[in-house]
């Protein structure tokens, strides 16, 4: 911007509004208090100060532009969507910003959302209103419409306009998954003007909010998909496409959003009946729980005291190993890798190679990716690293071994960690001359997917390295969970009985198809012999063995004895081709099946949460939803348990 001039006559608390010499006015958009900007009821109402100011003393043109590093708007107030407990307050909710950005898409003067980082929910529900938006190209922009993840929908005019900017199959495509696209995606599918560089971006705002171009609109191909009489025919394939993904119909948002298209026009306000039933829907409460539990979950990555690692190490290049080092080059760490055997490292790069392309989508950042990612057969890396993570064979006798060469060479302020999934991180320390910068940080198969790692804590460990791992696990972009150095952690402990308990209703003569299909339609997102199959049954029955309370049951004992492991040997409670499950037919679950099956892991989930594994229950939920993917919907094991207990 030239010269600013602030404007005196408003008294803002979250924005400044200044105008220059062309009478152009630029909002700044800077939430008080805050690290991100938030449309919170204070933040709409001046923002309601704000229009009313503009409609007085007209400017030329106005842009939105955010003063946080951090991003554009982070969407509404979570709290307040938490805090909607019958039908009339959602209603007020969604009239109050359907209004409010109705006055921006209607203002006279031309008007312009510059877009930089997180720009999700509501933030891009307020850059649709304006009449331009420009992304500004840097991979930290994102564009989302994530309500429906929530189990809410885009009710401020994002249901309304996103069809008529980008074309109903495209826009459906958005708010249905929630998935978030980056500037350059934006451009292409027209969901912004242009993606700009960042140091020209002010300046290229100036000049296209001024243009007099016309707003960008679908092409009339697109534009004919929102037809009434067409619409209907589009809505058919995509109502199949969720009744597959969502079969036993346990989440109501993308079906309402569907509707609110077709029926209204993206309009919720004339739809007050599917506003109230969100709004009393458990699968609405409980999905904003699991928001709140995964923001505390990343709390603690945030609040780490720690220095960002720049160089890891790993040890083994396994499954895990492998993996892991992937994951952590991808998000800009440089990694050496390590394996007595040097085909692993290669099989690694070759699996990290493929999840760059399909993460990253970009040939240079892919390039990069593969550069920091260093073999280093000899360990040469050991020595500069910031943190060495071992993810060797499950033996405690080797590990301690590797420990042992491993201390000496570590470089001053350097920690250690370990993957093992089942052996006591305390018992692998005993060796060293310093256990406290010993931690267990766990991941879980696969680790591209599952967000959730354990920050396994033992009494040695210093506070200094539990804060390192915390703040480690944030820098991938994981949800750590601070649990006791107690057999299984908290996610395998849980899982156990579960899994042991499917085995049992084996041995009792029913097919593994009808039992995962009792699960399956309770919400899991497989079931507990296919999870035990893909985990390895010989890992199961080593878990089993440490955690198991009443024997073994005797189908795992004959699938060992037979060497059938599950995926990895071709088969298990099912046949395996080429790592592809060979589905089987399955009977009717008997009633009560699911009950039985998720009693257990209830039970020894509270149990964890007595003997101080985590530190309360909402963690316990936590960490059973983003370690095993419990059915989100039903808000975590104990509260699930508490609920069924209530009704
Ligand atoms: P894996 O057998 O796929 O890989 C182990 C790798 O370590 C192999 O490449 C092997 O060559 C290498 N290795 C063994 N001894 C070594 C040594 N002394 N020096 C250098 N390299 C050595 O095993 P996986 O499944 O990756 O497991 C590794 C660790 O991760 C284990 O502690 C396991 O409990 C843990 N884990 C495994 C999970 C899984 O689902 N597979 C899940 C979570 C943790």
């Amino acid at each position: 911007m030239t010269t600013a001039n602030t404007v005196d006559a408003l008294t803002l608390r979250h924005f400044t509004l200044s105008l220059d010499k062309q009478r152009l006015a630029w909002l700044r958009i800077d939430m008080a208090d805050s690290t991100v900007n938030r449309l919170s009821s204070e933040v709409m109402q001046e923002l309601g100060q704000v229009l009313d100011h503009l409609a007085a003393h007209p400017p030329a043109g106005l842009v939105f532009y955010s003063g946080k590093d951090s991003g554009f708007i982070a969407g509404a107030d979570i709290d307040e969507f938490s805090g909607v407990n019958n039908a009339e307050q959602g209603q007020a909710l969604v009239a109050r910003g359907w209004r409010l950005f109705d006055r921006i898409a209607t203002a006279p003067w031309p008007t312009l959302a510059l877009v930089r980082g997180h720009c999700l929910g509501g933030g891009l529900e307020l850059a649709l209103a304006c009449q331009y938006r420009l992304a500004v190209d840097e991979p930290d922009t994102r564009l989302s419409l994530p309500e429906v993840r929530l189990g809410i929908f885009p009710g401020w005019g994002g249901m309304y306009r996103l069809p008529r900017v980008i074309g109903p199959m495209a826009a459906l495509d958005l708010m249905l998954s929630g998935r978030a696209v980056s500037a350059r995606q934006a451009a292409t599918m027209g969901l912004v003007d242009a993606a700009v560089p960042s140091r020209v971006a002010m300046h290229a705002a100036a000049q296209h909010v001024l243009s007099g171009k016309p707003a960008r609109r679908a092409n009339a191909m697109h534009q004919a998909l929102n037809n009434p009489r067409v619409k209907p025919v589009l809505a058919k394939l995509v109502q199949k496409k969720i009744n597959k993904q969502d079969p036993y119909n346990h989440y109501p948002a993308p079906r309402l959003i569907l509707d609110m298209w077709v029926q209204h026009d993206g309009n919720p306000l004339k739809a007050p009946a599917d506003i109230e039933a969100l709004s009393q829907h458990d699968t609405t409460r409980n999905l904003l729980r699991v928001f709140h539990l995964q923001e505390r979950l990343k709390e603690f990555g945030r609040q780490a005291q720690a220095d960002p690692i720049s160089h890891l190490h790993v040890i083994g290049a396994g499954v895990m190993g492998g993996d892991i080092a992937a994951v952590s080059a991808m998000k800009g760490i440089r990694v050496t890798l390590q394996d007595q055997d040097r085909r692993h490292i290669s099989q690694a790069l070759g699996r990290a190679a493929t999840l760059f392309r399909k993460r990253l989508k970009n040939r240079r950042l892919e390039q990069s990716a593969l550069d920091r990612l260093v073999p280093d057969p000899d360990g040469h890396g050991l020595r500069h690293a910031d943190l060495v993570l071992e993810a060797i064979t499950e033996n405690p006798d080797v590990k301690r071994a590797l420990f042992r060469e491993v201390e000496p060479k570590l470089k001053a302020g350097a920690i250690l960690a370990t993957n093992t999934s089942s052996l006591s991180v305390t018992g692998l320390g005993s060796e060293l001359s310093d256990p406290s910068r010993l931690v267990g940080i766990h991941f879980f198969n696969p680790v591209a997917r599952m967000p959730l790692v354990e920050i396994v804590t033992t009494d040695a460990l210093s506070n200094a390295t539990r804060e390192q791992a915390l703040a480690f696990v944030h820098q991938l972009g994981k949800l750590p969970l601070p649990v006791l150095d107690t057999p299984g952690f908290l996610v395998n402990a849980v899982l156990a009985p579960y899994l042991l308990e499917a085995m049992r209703c084996v041995d009792e003569g029913m097919t593994p198809a009808t039992i995962d299909q009792a699960m399956l339609e309770f919400g899991m997102p497989l079931g507990p012999l296919e999870l035990a199959d893909t985990v390895g049954l010989d890992i199961v029955h080593a878990a089993g063995r440490q955690l198991a309370d009443n024997g073994l049951p005797h189908c795992l004992s004959a699938h060992i004895e037979r060497n059938e492991l599950g995926k990895k040997t071709g088969r298990g409670f099912y046949a395996w081709d080429a790592g592809k499950m060979q589905k089987a037919t399955a009977g009717t679950p008997p009633p009560g099946l699911a009950n039985r099956l998720i009693q257990p892991l209830i039970d020894r989930t509270a149990e964890c949460v007595q003997h101080g594994v985590v530190a309360d229950t909402d963690l316990a939920d936590a960490g059973v939803i983003f370690g095993t993917g419990f059915a989100p919907f039903r808000g975590g094991p104990l509260h699930y348990g508490a609920s069924k207990h209530d009704s």
